[in-house]
């Protein structure tokens, strides 16, 4: 049987709380595979409304929710993060390319594997890619073929600068290099640039560029000719 003093006592207690206004949660718990990072007992060994505290997952997991946890007008805890083990499949060899990752039998949340090309290609996409929360890479890079100067010479713009195409790509260029090649409005006898990419081994050269004979030396080039 419980007893009226007993009920008058308890009610009385939560009265001394609510005048008081001291709100306090008691020490969180902890979720699965988390640590605590941040945190400290403001009162005793619990703590004040607005304190929070900062979790942070056991490596190979990955957080799902916010990381930090605050106490609230209830004497409790905001919503506890997640903390989940994560795997990645091997990232896969680009053809004309290859790929490094840890030699390890699982790769987890947070690795990273490292791509390149043989010569003649280059990248396309990041050189480091990382295990995602969501269990896959951060980009999946491929290999693209370089291309091969498509004329003998040319005046061209690269970022923005005059260059002799013979000469800064004669190594040949690199797939996504992009130039402007000059060409000729006869009538206004003026100059303007139309531009051509290197794409996966093939660049395709203005229609309207001319390459001079280097014998008639008579003719201006169109680099050479005020811009419209
Ligand atoms: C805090 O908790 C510890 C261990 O449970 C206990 O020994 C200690 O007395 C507590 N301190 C306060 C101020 O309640
Ligand atoms: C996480 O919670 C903190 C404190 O409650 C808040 O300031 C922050 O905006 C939240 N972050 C996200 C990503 O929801
Ligand atoms: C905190 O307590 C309030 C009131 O009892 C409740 O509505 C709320 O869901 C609780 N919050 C959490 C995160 O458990
Ligand atoms: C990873 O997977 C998620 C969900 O399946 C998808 O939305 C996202 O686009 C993927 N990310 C990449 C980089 O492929």
């Amino acid at each position: 049987m419980i007893s009226p003093v007993l009920i008058l006592f308890s009610s009385f207690l939560c009265h001394v709380a609510i005048a008081g206004r001291t709100i306090i949660c008691p020490p969180p718990s902890i979720p699965t595979f988390a640590t605590l990072r941040v945190y400290k007992p403001s009162a005793g060994n619990n703590s004040l409304y607005r304190d929070t505290a900062v979790f942070e997952c056991l490596p190979q997991h990955a957080m799902f929710g916010n990381d930090t946890i605050t106490c609230t007008t209830h004497g409790n805890w905001t919503k506890l993060p997640e903390c989940r083990e994560v795997k990645c499949p091997f990232p896969s060899r680009p053809d004309n390319g290859f790929v490094n990752y840890p030699a390890k039998p699982t790769l987890y949340y947070k690795d990273k594997a490292t791509f390149g090309c043989h010569d003649g290609y280059s990248l396309d996409g990041p050189e480091e890619i990382e295990c995602t929360k969501l269990g896959n890479w951060s980009a999946m890079p491929s290999c693209k073929a370089s291309c091969k100067v498509p004329v003998k010479k040319a005046t061209v713009v690269y970022q923005g600068e005059r260059v002799k195409i013979q000469e800064k790509f004669k190594n040949g260029m690199l797939h996504g290099d992009k130039v402007s090649f000059f060409c000729k409005n006869k009538e206004k006898k003026c100059s303007y640039t139309e531009d051509a990419q290197c794409i996966d081994g093939t660049i395709e050269v203005p229609k309207c560029f001319k390459e001079h004979s280097s014998l008639a030396f008579w003719k201006t080039d169109a680099s050479d000719v005020k811009p419209c």
